[in-house]
């Protein structure tokens, strides 16, 4: 049978056919807004006020959406600067969302009333294409917690305590630094071993296997992942329209998802076939054990069979971007600071010498571990967070939050602030020291992973795999920026994760 290719002509076509039911779809769009919009003009009439919008308010219908263009932060720093440390915003015809970007609003809200602030609200997109089902970022309440739980038994389980999770950090290291040793004496881009290195950290866990570095699977599910946090954006106009999702304008986003889930899904069916209760390899091991475990208990409903694969992509998504990209920051900072590196070799010589690093050595490097810390402040990866949503009507710094209202925290603002911290787009980890450079001070307003109850699940496992790779690295050599790449700054490039733009190094040989 012959088919008829559609030109993207007759594709819009089609769409003006329904200009009709368009027009009463948008009426009933711009209703539900007010409906929605009612409970903040409830709140003025009540004895606390509605969080300020910016003035001018955007445009009608699309409020304040397209003030973002490619990046959010420096008019999101522009608000606070007008607004104060909360403050609300209209993104489209349905949502209206409160940032937060105080340290004292953000306690306020996320730790003393963590119960009211412990929601998530999936972005409309996400929710077409994924759905909240068996996720432990958008299951609401109680089967977000049975999640969270498996989540950490599961940290537990595969030796994030005991060593055996440290054991492959430590191996990941070292193998990435011997493949860096073969690039001596070249110009490249540390990120595709980054990614490989950060990548097998997290599949070893999920998966109980690694990728050697070159595997095309590998290499095609990072690519596939990228396209996915890249061309994601929750001021885009898919989260006014989610239905958009399914036209050639989103498919840059829906592709790549669909590919990575038809990936985790034939691992997991593999795995399904050679499963062993009394031989638990992995992630999807132990989910599997607990499904079955849950049939005669009946007690654990956010974990069905056939639902593995949403874990596993969850952990990807959160893992791997922002972890990899906080190392491309700390390799570029580092490049860019030879004294300070310089320093910290001499800690890594004194404390570690030639042996492989360990976690436990942080405690004897307080440089080196304010180091870590100043790569997390400067550069958040994750600068606004990840959505959260109020259980109950709340009141924080004397404004009505209604419920059901989505909330983000501002950790951009919070890490880069003069009102924070002095110079703030200075690099200096002595501001974590304290006067004798011996131990490390915090600081309130770092909370690079989130703060409260849904703070983030992997921050062990991000600081132990940031410390030993960093430290790997140092130990066996010196970095420089090469030549085509000294005018790379600390501008960075928005996406799932704020990572830096691409740059290339060149390695000199340490001899320890
Ligand atoms: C440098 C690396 C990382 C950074 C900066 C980071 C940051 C964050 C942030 C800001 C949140 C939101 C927390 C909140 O709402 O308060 C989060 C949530 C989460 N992160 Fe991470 N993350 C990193 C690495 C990882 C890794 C390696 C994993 C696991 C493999 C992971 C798993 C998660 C999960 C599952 C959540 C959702 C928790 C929940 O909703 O209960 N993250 N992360």
């Amino acid at each position: 049978m012959e088919t008829v290719k559609k030109s993207s002509f007759d594709f819009f076509a089609d769409y003006a056919i329904y200009g009709r039911e368009v027009l009463i779809f948008a009426t009933v769009l711009l209703f539900v807004r007010w409906i929605l919009l009612s409970q903040w003009s409830y709140s003025s009439k009540s004895k606390t006020l509605a969080p300020p919008l910016p003035y001018p308010p955007g445009l009608p219908f699309f409020g304040n959406m397209f003030s973002f263009r490619t990046d959010m932060r420096d008019i999101l720093r522009k608000w606070t600067n007008d607004l104060g440390g909360l403050f609300r915003l209209r993104i489209g015809p349905f949502v209206d969302l409160v940032v937060i970007s105080d340290v004292d609003a953000i306690q306020e809200a996320f730790v003393d009333q963590a119960n009211a602030f412990s929601e998530r609200d999936i972005p409309p997109l996400l929710e077409v294409a994924m759905g909240t089902k068996g996720s432990i970022f958008w299951e609401p309440g109680h089967k977000w917690k049975q999640l969270r739980r498996f989540g950490h038994r599961a940290l537990r389980h595969f030796g994030l305590n005991q060593g055996s999770m440290e054991d492959s950090i430590i191996e990941e290291g070292r193998l990435m630094a011997e493949a860096f040793e073969m690039k001596e004496g070249t110009q490249f881009n540390p990120k595709v071993l980054v990614t490989n290195t950060v990548g097998n950290v997290i599949t070893r866990f999920v998966f109980g296997f690694r990728f050697e570095y070159g595997d095309p699977v590998f290499e095609k599910l990072a690519e596939d992942f990228e396209h996915f946090f890249e061309s994601f954006s929750v001021t885009s106009l898919g989260s006014v329209f989610p239905f958009l999702y399914y036209t050639p304008l989103y498919t840059n986003f829906r592709r790549p998802i669909q590919n990575v889930v038809s990936y985790i899904k034939s691992v997991v069916n593999d795995h399904r076939r050679s499963f062993d209760p009394l031989h638990l390899r992995d992630v999807i091991d132990l989910h599997m054990a607990e499904v079955k475990g849950q049939r005669d208990e009946n007690k654990m409903a956010a974990m069905e069979e056939g639902w593995e694969w949403k874990f596993i992509f969850e952990l990807y998504s959160a893992g791997l971007a922002t972890t990899t990209d906080t190392l491309r920051w700390a390799i570029l900072i580092a490049a860019q600071h030879p004294q300070l590196v310089h320093e910290v070799q001499k800690e890594i010589d004194d404390v570690i010498g030639g042996r492989s690093p360990k976690f436990s050595d942080q405690s004897l490097m307080p440089l080196t571990g304010a180091t870590m810390l100043e790569i997390t402040r400067i550069r958040p990866v994750v600068p606004l967070g990840v959505p959260r949503c109020t259980s109950r009507d709340a009141v924080v710094q004397g404004y009505h939050i209604p419920k059901n209202t989505t909330v983000l925290m501002n950790l951009w603002e919070l890490q880069t602030s003069p009102k924070y911290w002095k110079e703030p787009e200075k690099f200096n980890p002595y501001r974590f020291l304290s006067e004798d450079r011996k131990t490390i001070v915090s600081h309130r307003a770092l909370n690079p992973f989130g703060i409260g109850l849904r703070v983030c699940l992997g921050e062990k496992l991000a600081r132990m795999q940031l410390f030993i790779i960093l430290t790997s690295l140092l130990q066996r050599f010196t970095l420089r920026l090469a030549d085509d790449s000294l005018s790379v700054g600390m501008e960075g490039k928005a996406g799932i994760a704020y990572g830096p733009l691409d740059y290339n190094i060149v390695l000199e040989k340490r001899h320890v």
